[in-house]
């Protein structure tokens, strides 16, 4: 059976109910920038080039259900590179960025979240010797994160999807994964869950789309949306000692790992195949 044409229906939410906190943040912009034909939601980057000055902390219903997980599937393969773009300017496809936020239950949102994509290629092909296709990256500041990348190809018995993992510094991992609005067959793979629909819309010849995570991580609804900026002349506060994977680093926290010392540059749960000196972006030498 012939595969359906390639690339979701772009500017449309397809059949998924619109939530409040969408609203909410289409409230936010909808003064200056309009909502798009076909029922899109406007994206806080067209705020931000209209010069609309966007609210630090994104709304959030604290009435959303955590993210929904989902099977991890045979394709996952450990140790992806650090990266929050996965092609080049020569990759086959339809260009994709998907951004958002991840939030926790107290509408927080949540910086540091460790966030690993992986997916088909536009051919519906995972690429199993290496890994392209695939890559870890952490949520900022502000809880914010962007994947570029193209969108995902079909293979058989499934809808176009793209595999995720989150983790929370200090949390359990939420395995799960992200749909197309509009697809044929959405209605026929059983793992579908409408819940997990970006919000996609297209621009010139690619894409864009939009996925917010809520995790279930506590959070101390007096607590500041973000961590203050931290000192640089601060001690370290951290657990210091020889780097260990499963422990939770922060910020300035200084460690030793293959006889030299590494200084913490974000904060983020070590796994194996991080080690301060696999991953610099994460560690410093000093
Ligand atoms: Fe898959």
């Amino acid at each position: 059976m012939p595969d359906p044409a390639p690339g979701p229906s772009g500017g449309s939410a397809g059949d998924r109910p619109i939530s409040r906190k969408t609203l909410l943040k289409a409230a936010l912009v909808a003064t200056t920038v309009p909502l798009l034909a076909g029922g899109g939601v406007a994206l806080a980057r067209d705020a931000g080039a209209a010069g609309v000055r966007l609210a630090p902390t994104p709304d959030c219903d604290d009435g959303d259900e955590p993210t929904h997980d989902q099977m991890e599937g045979p394709y996952f393969k450990p140790n992806s590179p650090l990266r929050t773009s996965l092609v080049t300017a020569g990759t086959p496809g339809v260009p994709l960025t998907v951004s958002g936020y991840v939030f926790g239950r107290e509408c927080r949102p949540v910086p540091g979240v460790l966030l690993d994509f992986w997916q088909a290629d536009t051919n519906g092909a995972y690429d199993m010797s290496g890994y392209a296709f695939r890559g870890h990256q952490f949520t900022d500041r502000s809880g914010a994160f962007t994947l570029t990348t193209i969108v995902a190809g079909l293979y058989p018995g499934r809808t176009r999807h793209i595999h995720v993992k989150a983790q929370a510094p200090g949390s359990g991992i939420l395995t799960t994964q992200l749909y197309f609005p509009g697809e044929p067959r959405n209605s026929t793979d059983a793992l579908y869950d409408p819940a997990l629909l970006m919000n996609v819309r297209s621009v010139g010849s690619g894409r864009q789309g939009t996925f917010d995570f809520v995790l279930d991580v506590a959070q101390d609804p007096t607590d500041p949306p973000t961590d203050p900026p931290t000192d640089p002349t601060d001690p370290p506060t951290g657990p210091g000692g020889s780097w260990r994977a499963g422990t939770l680093y922060n910020a300035g926290d200084r460690v030793t790992y293959g006889g030299a010392t590494y200084r913490c540059l974000q904060a983020h749960t070590a796994l194996t195949g991080w080690e301060p000196s696999n991953v610099p972006a994460l560690w410093e030498r000093g």
